[in-house]
């Protein structure tokens, strides 16, 4: 289907359903090729609708075997029906039964939507509308009914079979080959959230007992023989599940939550009522195959699926447009989890460097959005980072305006207001308002409006008068659909520092809401402190109050400064990286002055040898943070305009090994105290360790590559944890030579047979910034390790090339072919995985003119074809307009 084709689906023309579905009855009977599908639904016409509408249910790619109204067989000259679609022109007007017979060849289903088998095992994807691949049906969030399931497959194929709510039935079928379970969910629900498991799976269990005293059994299923990986979700949840009562009151609701794991999922989880289905690659961890990301990442999105049941499932979604509602908040919830099971200034450093590197990039480029969308052709394109990252900091920012006891009442009063319902952000702020007393209508307008708004503030200090004068002003730069922004309101989080710390904040400023907090609602405004003693030095943004850029223009030597004696941590972090950003900056333009990079380099190096000295070692996660200088594409975004890769790279590079170079003495000393004693441990305090360590071993690599050469090499031999193991590789990928090409042939050796190891292992190589990575990448697409047909790997070998700021912006264009070939070729099984690649080419506009060229004639090749998915198409057509 051509794009242009797609109806464009809006926001304001929305109306409900002229039919409600109470109750689903399923009967699935599972077989590789010919699995049938019966559906008895009962009808009713919604008193919301239009009485006497046509019924109209959607499919994708169905085949209708049967059909009866009220258990009698309909003639065929009273409905229509289609692939797509079954309509019945003229229904009885009251409740009535529809028993609906379908047929699905789970094996042919390449798209990973509805119904399909991952490795022999059969499972369902439903979101956002994969449920009308498996039945005919009104698939709309708003549309809940009641499931009973009835799965039935051989015995031998499929000795687990799992759906959502609680097993209510479960018997060996006459013949004893065959067996059936029943599953009885009791909480209406919309169809993208049925699910449905049937495998044999092997699976790790505990009790559970709820806070209000419900006891759940809980258990994680994963691929046979892997049930010693499955230990690490099944104790994160346990964990997610104590705070989500402890934090927001919220209980779990059945007698039974599972976790299953699959290796061909198109994202990363998903939230299926009492059934989620996982990406394994978020499931599975041991100490050799899991890195200490992998553990976070594992904690963060078994608590992020969990956290849905009430963000999401028991309070769902009146419409996609609303998908914030559940996304936003739902992230917000489990960023706020992961902080307090780890540390919580790193876990904000490490979110907002997502947050800039995926949100900020997409919001200044052709693909912006605002949180909530007015409009889209392929909703699947709208799983972004500006939906569930920005969406998540808009909930932070109402947080902050609001206060902790208000935010509290806030969501007490949503969850029992709109528990059941399909809500809106409306309904969602309203009880916000409700609660704190506030008119929040400028407040949605970050609902509204995209772009990253930029902040740029100005200090003054009139030492006679102590007074200290703040001028703050906002803008945001037109995004596509949207040319005239209007002011958005910005908390922003500030102290004075003064010698000896924070001075006292005295203001009768209208901005100032107390707390250090002053709220930029207008384009511009000033605020006075009254009775400041010193010049102070300004800390604005304090824990990244705003999604925002702050253009401050503050002194090298007031940014080290703020280096040391700032009370905000990631104010502390964020220092020096503005001290880099700003050099990169400058360095990574054409006809950049070279000493300027040397001298700041020296101010750098510095000031982190001696913070390392000092206190490196009393919060090492913190200190990896500080050591991590903002990556290439971050410097690309700065600048903005006319960037060429490869100087930004190169400035990049030299900042880095300069840094490095000063450390070097240092290096054997911290990297002896931050050696592990004892066995790995996933916990925070040893990933923090073994994040810094890990981090000198890179800088070593640019500044002595020969020593460093040796260091990798004794990792990779003694290391007994992969996190150890792969930073060696990692760090061994920045040193060209055999030696590197002999510690990468070893690696794939040790790890063979694990997959999503040599899923790192592949990514690594991608990342390479040589000239020589794409051969190396098309070489490697021919691996036994490589599939196109697995998510996961695409993502690894081909995003990671996607994502090597160098190698896909190649000057020959080259990188930018083989990508847009592959979405092509790829946009024929799997659109949604093409799709989500070929927004790699989001910041094409922002290059020098010849990269600019080229990028445009790849992407415009790739629109004109025939016959491409929605997904892509739409892609196409925006990153060009
Ligand atoms: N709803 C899932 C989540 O964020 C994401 C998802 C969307 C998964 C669509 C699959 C398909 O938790
Ligand atoms: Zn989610």
């Amino acid at each position: 289907m051509r794009t242009e084709d797609a109806p464009l689906i809006r926001l304001e023309d929305y109306r409900p359903s002229d039919w409600l579905i109470d109750t689903v009855d399923l009967d699935v009977s599972l077989h590789p090729q010919k699995t049938r599908v019966r559906a008895l639904l009962a009808l009713r016409p919604n008193p919301e609708g239009q009485p006497g509408a046509p019924l109209k249910l959607d499919g994708d790619e169905l085949v209708l075997k049967s059909l009866a109204i009220d258990g009698k067989p309909l003639d065929a000259s009273v409905y229509t029906v289609t692939p797509q679609a079954l309509t019945i022109p003229a229904p009885p007007a009251h409740d009535f039964t529809l028993t609906i017979e379908t047929e699905l060849d789970p094996s042919a289903n390449t798209k990973l939507m509805g119904l399909y088998r991952s490795s022999k095992v059969y499972c369902t994807q439903c979101e956002a509308d994969g449920f009308r691949r498996i039945t005919y049906f009104l698939d709309r969030p708003d549309v809940m009914s009641v499931y009973t399931v009835r799965l039935e497959a051989a015995k031998a194929e499929a000795p687990v079979l799992l759906s959502n709510g609680n097993l209510v039935a479960a018997a060996e079928l006459p013949g004893g080959d065959r067996h059936f379970a029943v599953w009885h969910d009791p909480h209406p629900k919309p169809a993208y959230l049925f699910a449905l498991v049937g495998g044999a799976l092997d699976h790790v269990r505990q009790d559970y007992v709820t806070a209000d005293g419900h006891k759940v059994e809980l258990a994680v299923y994963v691929e046979p023989g892997k049930a010693d990986r499955a230990g690490w979700a099944l104790d994160s949840l346990v964990r997610c599940m104590r705070w989500d009562e402890q934090v927001f009151g919220r209980n779990y609701d059945l007698d039974m939550f599972n976790v299953v794991a699959v290796s061909d999922f198109n994202m990363g989880a998903m939230e299926n009522k009492g059934l989620n289905i996982f990406n394994d690659k978020y499931v599975l961890a041991d100490p050799q195959t899991a890195t200490d990301g992998d553990y976070a990442s594992i904690e963060a999105i078994i608590a992020h699926e969990y956290f849905h049941n009430w963000t999401g499932n028991r309070i769902t979604c009146r419409d996609w447009f609303q998908l914030c509602l559940k996304e936003g908040l739902t992230v917000f919830r489990d960023q706020e989890f992961s902080a307090d099971e780890r540390s919580r200034p790193v876990k904000r450093i490490a979110d907002v460097r997502t947050l800039r590197s995926t949100q900020f990039s997409e919001d200044a480029g052709p693909l912006a959005h605002p949180v909530r969308p007015r409009a889209y052709k392929e909703i699947n394109n709208f799983y972004t980072p500006t939906v569930y990252e920005k969406g998540a900091e808009v909930i932070r920012m109402l947080k902050v305006l609001i206060g902790d006891d208000a935010f509290k009442r806030g969501m007490d009063l949503y969850f029992e207001r709109c528990d059941g319902t399909a809500a809106t952000i409306e309904e969602f702020l309203g009880c916000f308002a409700e609660a704190s007393g506030q008119n929040l209508d400028h407040f949605a307008r970050w609902y509204e409006q995209a772009g990253t708004p930029t902040i740029v503030a100005s200090g003054r200090y009139d030492a006679a008068a102590k007074r200290y004068t703040l001028d703050l002003a906002q803008s945001t730069p037109p995004t596509p659909g949207q040319t005239e922004k209007q002011p958005v309101v910005l908390p922003i989080k500030l102290g004075l520092v003064g010698a000896k710390g924070d001075l006292p904040l005295k203001t009768t400023s209208n901005a100032y809401a107390g707390d250090g907090l002053v709220v930029l609602d207008q384009p511009s405004l000033s605020v006075t402190f009254e009775d400041v003693a010193e010049a102070p030095i300004p800390s604005l943004m304090r824990g990244f109050s705003a999604p925002a850029r702050l253009d401050l223009d503050l002194s090298d030597a007031d940014l080290l400064r703020l280096f040391s004696a700032d009370s905000d941590s990631f104010n502390r972090w964020q220092s020096l990286q503005s001290v880099a950003t700003r050099v990169l900056v400058a360095a990574g333009k054409p006809g950049a002055d070279a000493d300027v990079l040397a001298a700041t380099a020296d101010k750098l190096g510095e000031a982190l040898r001696s913070f390392l000295k000092a206190d490196g070692l009393s919060d090492p996660a913190f200190a990896a943070q500080v050591l991590r200088l903002p990556a290439p594409a971050d410097i690309a975004r700065e600048i903005g305009g006319d960037v060429d890769p490869d100087a930004i790279f190169a400035a990049h590079r030299k900042l880095s090994t300069a840094i490095g170079t000063a450390l070097l003495g240092e290096l054997p000393g911290l990297r002896g105290a931050l050696a592990a004693s004892g066995a790995y441990r996933p916990d925070a305090a040893s990933a923090g360790r073994r994040a810094l360590r890990n981090e000198l071993l890179g800088l070593a690599a640019l500044a002595a590559p020969t020593e460093a050469a040796d260091l990798c090499e004794e990792q990779f031999v003694a290391g007994d944890n992969l996190t150890d193991r792969l930073a060696a590789l990692a760090a061994m990928t920045l040193i060209p030579g055999e030696r590197r090409e002999a510690l990468i042939a070893r690696f794939a050796k040790s790890y063979a047979g694990e997959p999503l190891v040599l899923d790192k292992w592949l990514m690594a190589q991608a990342l390479i910034a040589e000239p020589g990575t794409l051969e190396r990448v098309k070489t490697l697409m021919q691996h036994p390790a490589f599939s196109l047909g697995n998510p996961n790997r695409v993502r690894a070998l081909i995003g990671g090339f996607a994502a090597n700021l160098t190698q896909f912006n190649r000057a020959d264009g080259a990188g930018y072919d083989f990508v847009a070939d592959i979405v092509v070729a790829l946009d024929k099984t799997n659109p949604q995985v093409a799709s989500r690649l070929l927004g790699s080419f989001k910041s094409w506009r922002m290059l020098e003119p010849g990269r600019k060229r080229l990028a445009r004639e790849a992407l415009s090749t790739v629109a004109a074809l025939p016959n491409l998915s929605r997904d892509v198409a739409d892609i196409a057509e925006r990153a060009l307009a």
